[in-house]
């Protein structure tokens, strides 16, 4: 069966996405799936949790321009299950030749048709803007995470971003559906905080139970490339972190169902 590709996003930066696809992407690859996490920001923050900068050669626009075999783009990690194709700011050059191209927005999914019967699951990192990378990234994917903070959710930015998912739904070049909305960066203690949980739960959108504790050790984490499950990360991320994979999994599967009991 062919790979279960999500793709994290969101039309802001510093809201998570990056921290949740890797740590989500290690939780999968711990929990005995073959998973894939594919960068497609130019700033790479997801790729050099596992790979330093000086080791990444290749990216997506190797595979799209340089013709270069997906297979020999990805590089194995130190979690046993977890490879990564890596982005480099090499990808800002991408996104421009990507306008021009001649059905541009599919040549993610293209780079990625090689390998998907390789893994259980891809997840995709996305950059802070409604680029053609971006674009690229949601057109590649069945499941769309977005990741928000208590300062993005009630914004008309959101509304927006959830409107340009859609029109790009109804023009077929997206196929992804919403999987859910996750909240980062909590502070339960805080009255805006809790405005954010309690808003979450009584959305219609769908949203997940799981949500991200606002904590120090964040990026001390990101500095030192601690990801969930390993011994010295901050326990209430790797556990919060392990639950949220729990439930992305589960509504994955419980969609596959559904779609097997339709055909
Ligand atoms: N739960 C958290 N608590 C505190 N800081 C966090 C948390 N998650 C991420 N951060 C930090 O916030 C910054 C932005 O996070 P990041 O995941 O890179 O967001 P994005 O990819 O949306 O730009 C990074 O410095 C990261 O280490
Ligand atoms: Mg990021």
């Amino acid at each position: 069966m062919p790979a279960e590709i999500i793709c994290m996003a969101n039309f802001k930066g510093g809201v998570g996405k990056s921290t949740t696809a890797v740590n989500v992407a290690a939780c999968l690859a711990r929990a005995g799936h073959r998973t894939l996490l594919a960068d497609c920001d130019p700033q790479a923050n997801s790729s050099e949790m596992f790979i330093p900068e000086e080791k990444i050669e290749h990216d997506f626009r190797s595979i799209v321009v340089g013709k270069i075999p997906t297979e020999k783009v990805i590089q194995s990690t130190r979690i046993e299950g977890l490879d990564v194709l890596p982005a480099s700011f090499d990808l800002a050059v991408l996104d421009k030749e990507l306008v021009v191209s001649a059905g541009g927005v599919f040549r993610i999914r293209k780079a990625l048709a090689p390998v998907t019967e390789t893994y259980d699951f891809v997840v995709l990192d996305t950059g802070p803007n409604l680029s053609h990378l971006t674009l690229g990234a949601l057109a590649a994917a069945q499941h769309i995470v977005i990741t928000v903070s208590a300062a993005v959710w009630s914004t008309r930015g959101l509304q927006k971003f959830l409107r340009w998912i859609e029109e790009h739904q109804e023009e077929d070049l997206i196929e992804a559906r919403l999987l859910g909305l996750v909240a980062t960066m909590v502070t339960p203690k805080t009255r805006i905080g809790r405005k954010l949980l309690d808003d979450m739960e009584a959305s219609p959108l769908p949203t997940f139970r799981t949500w991200i504790p606002r904590r120090i050790r964040a990026e001390d984490a990101a500095l030192d490339s601690r990801v969930a499950g390993d011994p010295e990360m901050d326990m209430s991320l790797s556990l919060s972190y392990q639950d949220l994979t729990v439930e992305v999994a589960d509504r994955v599967a419980e969609l596959e169902r559904g779609r097997h009991a339709a055909s």
